[in-house]
């Protein structure tokens, strides 16, 4: 905790000269697994590393300030904020990303965990109905059935060590390593009964019995074991976690953030609700309600509209001065490269409000070359041998405004 992100940069004059500071460079480390324990208790599809919210917190905001990340995904934003003495607030339009935010925001003993399975009769008969269609691929009946046992445990009551214990069972649900429930499957996305049963017939593998309650310790003994200052826990009840909508977030009053870091979906490119339906299942969330809201543009037209909307919004809730950093990345649409840093930059010049306005600061592009681990999954992101973040940096001005040159 609380390592510095060295700062290596140099301005790319390569680049024809869009009007603000392009800067590139190795921002932060690209060693895997350098911050908190807690970060890395649960993956999810889209997340940041948490060296990217640590080097924006650094360098745009002080001790006691609070901020926004109004995409929340698994909380990365919100729990270094609080790492780092900031008051972290934090949205997304998808329960699932609240509920892993706010159980990271609010972690409890390894002790209580322990205590509280205990109390868990793992072992009473269910209703196995649906178990053969959807679940046997994944799970031998005994872990399923200790499985629907936790679930409707964790269901009758929603304290910080219930919501704990739930998002240590998520990051357990599926993956490659006998630390998982299931049989190998995929860690970051729950794939569909018939995409595990070919798994299974290619693999010769039939799911045998893992027992639920010593994988969720192990992986509490890992998430916890960097420990929390006082301070952490004095942060927390000024915190504010919500399902909403990054275009309308009607709870936060305006002018009253000090920075948001965010990463908004791009374009199609994750399908957040199909990806997810083992985790959707376990949480007892159901993912039809959130088609409409779930942000998925096939078009570039349609983001555009989308990130006018999110800009807009942030504009709003940003007090004069302060900072937004928008990461996103190069996509690939139908044969062609679209760096969305440009797209952000534009839409974010072309609004205003009453009396506010955005300019772009500088837009930083963390490029680092692939770790092996990045390698042995095939990331491509279209440029060769390395992975880029792009992040934007849109300051709050007063109409007219002045950029900080
Ligand atoms: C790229 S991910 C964010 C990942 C996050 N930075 C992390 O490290 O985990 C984008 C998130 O946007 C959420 N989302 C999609 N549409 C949204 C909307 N209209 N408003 C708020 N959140 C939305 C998705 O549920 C997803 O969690």
């Amino acid at each position: 905790m609380g390592r510095t992100p060295k700062l290596k940069v140099v301005e790319d004059k390569n680049l024809d000269n869009p009007g603000y500071p392009r800067i590139v460079g190795e921002l932060w480390t690209a060693k895997q697994r350098q911050l908190h324990s807690l970060h890395y208790a649960i993956s999810y599809r889209g997340s940041f590393k948490p060296e990217l919210p640590d080097f924006c917190i650094r360098r745009y905001s002080r001790k006691g300030d609070v901020v926004l990340d109004p995409f929340s995904g698994r909380g990365t934003t919100a729990l270094q904020a609080n790492l780092l003495g900031r008051v972290a607030w934090a949205a997304d339009v998808n329960p699932l990303s609240v509920l892993i935010t706010q159980a990271k925001l609010n972690p409890v003993g390894l002790d209580e965990v322990v205590l509280r399975l205990n109390e868990i009769d793992f072992r009473r008969p269910i209703d196995l109905e649906g178990y053969q269609e959807l679940f046997s691929p994944f799970y031998h009946p005994d872990t399923f059935r200790e499985l629907v046992n936790l679930k409707k445990f964790l269901e009758r009551e929603n304290d910080a060590v219930n919501n704990f214990i739930k998002l240590l069972a998520l990051s357990r649900l599926h993956g490659h390593s006998p630390g998982f429930f299931s049989v190998y499957s995929f860690p970051q996305i729950s794939i569909p009964p018939e995409s595990q049963r070919l798994i299974n017939l290619k693999r010769s593998q039939v799911p045998e019995y893992r027992s639920v309650a010593p994988r969720i310790i192990k992986k509490a003994a890992q998430s916890l074991r960097d420990g929390f200052t006082s301070n952490f826990f004095d942060i927390a009840s000024a915190n504010r976690t919500e399902v909403s909508d990054a275009r309308k977030m009607d709870w936060i009053p305006s002018d009253s953030i000090d920075l948001i870091v965010t990463s908004p979906p791009f374009l199609d490119k994750v399908d957040y609700l199909a990806d997810n339906w083992l985790e959707f299942w376990f949480s007892g969330i159901s993912p039809k309600k959130l088609k409409k809201t779930c942000v998925m543009t096939p078009t570039l037209e349609d983001w555009q509209t989308f990130i006018s909307g999110v800009l807009k919004e942030s504009l709003r809730v940003l007090k004069k001065h302060s900072y937004a950093v928008i990461e996103v990345g190069e996509v690939e649409k139908n044969g062609k490269i679209i760096l969305l840093d440009e797209e952000v930059a534009q839409a974010a010049r072309d609004i205003s409000l009453p009396g506010k306005r955005f300019v772009v600061e500088e837009v930083l592009i963390n490029q680092q070359k692939f770790t092996k681990l990045a390698n042995c999954f095939k990331v491509d992101n279209n440029s060769k041998g390395t992975n880029t973040n792009r992040l934007v940096v849109l300051k709050c001005v007063g109409k007219p405004g002045r950029k900080k040159s």
